[in-house]
């Protein structure tokens, strides 16, 4: 049985200030009607052998998560909270020590709740291609064609072909977040995919790479879980347990090093929305490339960005531009400099 686990703990920082601490970009409807949490939840129910899912989030978004599944008929098998986040190998550490003991053969697919896919036909034949992996003991990732040397990635250099599972590789090499250089460098000598940040395997399985690579999250996140309480649909993870768990992302722990990796390519019009350019590409645009959300005048303007929340927004004859505007802050940025949104993040909070 494969347990589709959402990881709904991001900040969602570089979309600023539409995404914020209280609000992050996952619980928005950001691309579409719906949130990108309900988009993740729904893009998986139903399928065969899939059950409901187990969802991952921090303590103060509890409510707004049970409340948006609930308003897409989801019931979720679980919704872990964690006290703080301590980055995504203790959560999903977590999820595997609560599904193991549901099911001892759990099969966990990893799922960010911030993610956007278009092909979801493709995307079930990728994860039905990962099963096959799993079942041979790999920890699956879903590896997506690169087109630019984004620094932001993990990059896998696909190795030997899989027996028996259509399109998959070994993992030859797998290399979180490169430089800028060695992303080129990448992109140059090719047979190099992004890592999506989606994954799949046994519970078991990553809990044994987990104690290998990482022993102190496995044990505080065994411990966290076992001491943990729950109350209705919601597991509260042990509070010093997590908290004394070092801060690790799944890719750095456990990804870059076991040797049991293995990639799953997924044409599947994948997107992380992890910028407002990036949110520029998935959005509709008028005849003059312009993706416009609320009251927004434009006169020659091109390939631009404009939000309004609350006020009518004017923007005249400029051309790759981001502005957003929202009831306490606005945003105006070129589209090249949308990477550097974070740091006006860092500056609040430095400040306050
Ligand atoms: N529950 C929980 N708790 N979720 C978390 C936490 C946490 O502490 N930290 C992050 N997440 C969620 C985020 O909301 C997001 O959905 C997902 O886990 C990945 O975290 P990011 O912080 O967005 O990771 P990243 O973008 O820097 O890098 C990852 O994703 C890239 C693709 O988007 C890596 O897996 C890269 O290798 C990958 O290329
Ligand atoms: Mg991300």
């Amino acid at each position: 049985k494969i347990y589709p686990v959402i990881l709904s703990g991001g900040a969602g920082t570089r979309l600023w200030p539409l995404s914020r601490a209280v609000l992050p970009k996952q619980l928005l409807p950001l691309v579409a009607d719906k949130t990108m949490l309900q988009e993740t939840a729904q893009r998986v129910a139903g399928w065969p052998g899939v059950m409901a899912p187990l969802v991952v989030c921090g303590n103060d978004h509890r409510f707004m998560v049970a409340e948006q599944l609930r308003e897409v008929g989801i019931t979720p098998l679980g919704i872990l909270l964690e006290p703080v986040g301590r980055n995504t190998a203790p959560a999903v550490a977590a999820a595997a020590n609560y599904l193991k003991a549901i099911d001892p053969e759990a099969l966990m697919l990893v799922l960010p709740a911030d993610h956007v896919i278009d092909n979801g036909a493709a995307f079930r034949d990728a994860v039905e291609r990962a099963v096959t992996l799993v079942g041979q003991g790999k920890l699956a990732t879903f590896g997506i064609v690169p087109t630019s040397p984004e620094t932001g990635y993990g990059y896998i250099r696909r190795g030997e072909a899989v027996a028996n599972c259509g399109d998959c590789y070994a993992v030859a090499r797998f290399v979180e977040k490169p430089d800028a250089a060695t992303a080129q460098s990448f992109l140059d000598e090719g047979g190099y995919y992004w890592n999506s940040g989606m994954f799949m395997f046994g519970a078991e399985r990553f809990l044994a790479e987990l104690k290998e690579h990482a022993p102190q999250i496995a044990a505080a996140a065994e411990k966290a879980v076992s001491t943990g309480y729950r109350d209705l649909d919601f597991c509260r993870l042990e509070e010093q347990a997590f908290t004394d768990s070092p801060s690790d992302s799944i890719d750095y722990a456990v990804m870059e090093k076991t040797v049991d990796a293995a990639v799953v390519p997924a044409d599947i019009g994948w997107n992380d929305v992890g910028s407002w350019s990036a949110l520029w590409e998935v959005q509709p645009k008028d005849a003059n490339g312009n993706a416009q959300r609320g009251d927004v005048y434009l006169d020659k303007v091109k390939n631009s960005l404009v939000r309004a929340e609350s006020r009518i927004v004017a923007v005249v004859g400029v051309e790759d531009i981001v502005v957003v505007e929202t009831q306490d802050a606005v945003l105006v940025t070129h589209k090249d400099q949308v990477q550097r949104v974070k740091q006006v993040v860092d500056h609040l909070k430095s400040k306050a």
